[in-house]
């Protein structure tokens, strides 16, 4: 059924009529919106930043966690450290620094890969795909697949646990907008799949299912198929062929760089773009709780021009419910940047149901984030 939200359109007091442009002269916009960016929202004009306060207590506190500073690699993804989890998705940080030497499946759902560093060769049930940092792989539930690294390789896991990953409909831009599904690579039957192939020993199968993993041990090799047909396979995609849409007059909500969607959570990229040229259009992100979605990023690479103290490798989480908006030192550039570009890559991962943190992660904690909007004098 169709929802039909109550929502008398109001304008009270002294107030803007455009989100994110306009705002009374002083003053910082507080976004209150229902299903992230997607449903009814009201715009508040606070004199001072909503994220001013003196202290902070009690669990509903941001958490960062320094993914790069995780010890040892693991040669099966399934022992790789789960940093955040909920019934709808599972996120892993996987060091890898030599070949799988066994396959690995994922029984529970859809398994995406994104290579934070490293390069090297994928093969799978489809074929041979080869990787390189930025790269997403997305590996259909049920396929066979191994990592052969050059090196060493850090790679960020999300599963659609119990469900598939899809594309986002691009509405109004059309399909061929952000990405054109044209740029996706699928696996090959190439030599180096059939040289995989003749490499006939006998291989481990890692059956991930329910959390536990089975293993099948065959005496040969099974990635080998001489050919398939069909309409579902891996897919890959680099965030370098990323065209992300912007708005010369408009801050544009984070749901404009979706790039994959599962059932109860939403990944999107957020790739170098100009910043808003209009003098009264705000050029960071606004201040807002996100009431309905835990929110979560990963810092791929480049500057994170709204945080501060933030470094390719971290992973942030604000739950739901806890305002949050620029750092102070972003805040002063509200409405003045002084580069005409971002310059970050970072994967951002939305979920509608409250995310568990893994015991690695605590490991690795920044506990002095909750802290991070505190302006510095
Ligand atoms: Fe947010």
């Amino acid at each position: 059924m169709t929802r039909r939200w109550i929502t008398p359109s109001r304008i009270e007091g002294e107030a803007s009529r455009q989100a994110h442009a306009d705002m009374p002269a002083g003053t910082y916009e507080r976004e209150i919106s229902k299903e992230g960016f997607f449903g009814p929202a009201a715009f508040m004009h606070h004199k001072r930043p909503p994220t001013g306060w003196v202290k902070f207590e009690g669990p509903l506190r941001p958490r960062a966690f320094d993914l790069a500073a995780l010890k040892g690699a693991n040669a099966s993804p399934w022992a790789s450290p789960r940093i955040l989890h909920n019934g709808a998705t599972e996120i892993r940080f996987w060091k890898l620094d030599a070949p799988m030497p066994a396959l690995a499946r994922n029984g529970d759902g859809d398994q995406l890969l994104f290579v934070h560093e490293g390069k090297g060769d994928l093969f799978c049930d489809y074929g041979h795909l080869a990787f390189e940092a930025g790269d997403y792989i997305m590996l259909p539930r049920g396929t066979m697949w191994r990592l052969s690294p050059d090196g060493p390789a850090a790679i960020l896991m999300i599963e659609a646990t119990n469900t598939h990953f899809t594309l986002p409909d691009k509405g109004i831009l059309g399909p061929h907008a952000i990405f054109d599904p044209a740029i996706m690579d699928a696996p090959k039957i190439d030599d180096a799949f059939k040289a995989h192939q003749a490499e006939d020993d006998e291989t481990r199968v890692e059956i991930k299912k329910r959390g536990e993993v089975s293993v099948a041990t065959y005496p040969y090799n099974p990635l080998d198929v001489v050919g398939w047909h069909g309409e579902l396979s891996p897919a890959r995609l680099n965030v370098r062929d990323i065209r992300p849409i912007m708005s010369h007059r408009y801050h544009v909500p984070p749901s404009a760089h979706t790039t994959f969607l599962a059932d109860r959570f939403v990944i999107c990229t957020f790739a170098p773009r100009p910043f808003e040229t209009d003098p009264k259009a705000l050029k960071v992100p606004f201040f807002h709780n996100n009431d309905d979605y835990d929110e979560v990023l990963f810092y791929h690479d480049g500057d994170f021009f709204s945080r501060d103290n933030i470094h390719p490798g971290m992973m942030t989480l604000h739950p739901t419910g806890f305002t949050h908006g620029p750092h102070p030192k972003a805040l002063g550039r509200m409405f003045e940047q002084p580069k005409p570009m971002t310059d970050e890559y970072a994967v951002m991962i939305d979920t509608r149901d409250p995310l568990e943190i893994g015991e690695a992660a605590s490991a690795v904690e920044w506990t002095g984030y909750k802290d991070s909007w505190k302006s510095k004098s």
